[in-house]
């Protein structure tokens, strides 16, 4: 399973390998946590037809158990060429695994909403939204530090974005090409009004993103 998203992405997503479903259905993060992430995303104006998303491993892990070092270094250069071939300006590592890519020893919860700069990408670590589903004290973090990423994108003046859907919470429609964008040292705090937490929702209502297969 490749991933799913657009060629021309500014922001590439990156977790950890594909599930049950996403492995049968070639379609990462369509589960539980994946409905999570598309309302994350619609949060601040990004849907799935804009970003790239993708995992550190391409294929399930048996029984779901987290992937070794081996299948993750066995994956590494699909992985490489999917950054090349995007080139992102933007990567978000979801969660421990793909941190750990960047980051070995390094702890999601210290780096996570703080942008760093490498070889003229900015990454900006997050929890992996499936530990909101095992911790619920998680949720409002993870929405608070996917604002972050908006405000991040805000202030690099990325046009992929959607202000109405920002504001609105609600999932965006067509975007504009995407502009080239730099990194400040410091994401400024978001300006957008509260949301309400939106729970997990049942499964979105929108077409399928055009599939990039690189492999
Ligand atoms: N979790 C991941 O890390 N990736 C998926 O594709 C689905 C769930």
């Amino acid at each position: 399973m490749p991933g799913q998203g657009s060629p021309n992405a500014d922001i590439m997503f990156i977790g950890e390998g594909p599930g049950f479903n996403e492995d049968k259905q070639g379609v990462p993060f369509v589960g539980a946590a994946g409905q999570f992430l598309s309302t994350l995303l619609a949060s601040i104006g990004l849907s799935r037809e804009t970003v790239y998303i993708t995992n550190m491993v391409k294929c399930r892990p048996p029984s779901n158990r987290d992937p070794l070092p081996e299948e993750t270094a066995a994956c590494a250069h699909y992985l490489d060429a999917q950054i090349a071939a995007i080139a992102p300006k933007i990567i978000v590592p979801l969660g421990r695994h793909a941190l750990g890519r960047w980051f070995p020893n390094e702890p999601i919860g210290r780096l996570r909403a703080r942008p760093r700069v490498f070889d003229g990408i900015t990454l900006f670590p997050l929890y992996h939204p499936a530990a909101a589903l095992h911790n619920g004290d998680l949720r409002s973090t993870i929405e608070d530090d996917f604002l972050k990423l908006g405000a991040l994108l805000e202030d690099l003046g990325d046009v992929q974005q959607q202000p109405q859907a920002w504001a609105a919470f609600a999932p965006a429609p067509e975007r504009a090409p995407a502009a080239v964008v730099e990194a400040p040292e410091n994401p400024t705090t978001p300006t957008a009004p509260a949301q309400p937490s939106p729970g997990v929702p049942s499964e979105p209502d929108e077409p399928p993103a055009q599939q990039l297969n690189l492999f």
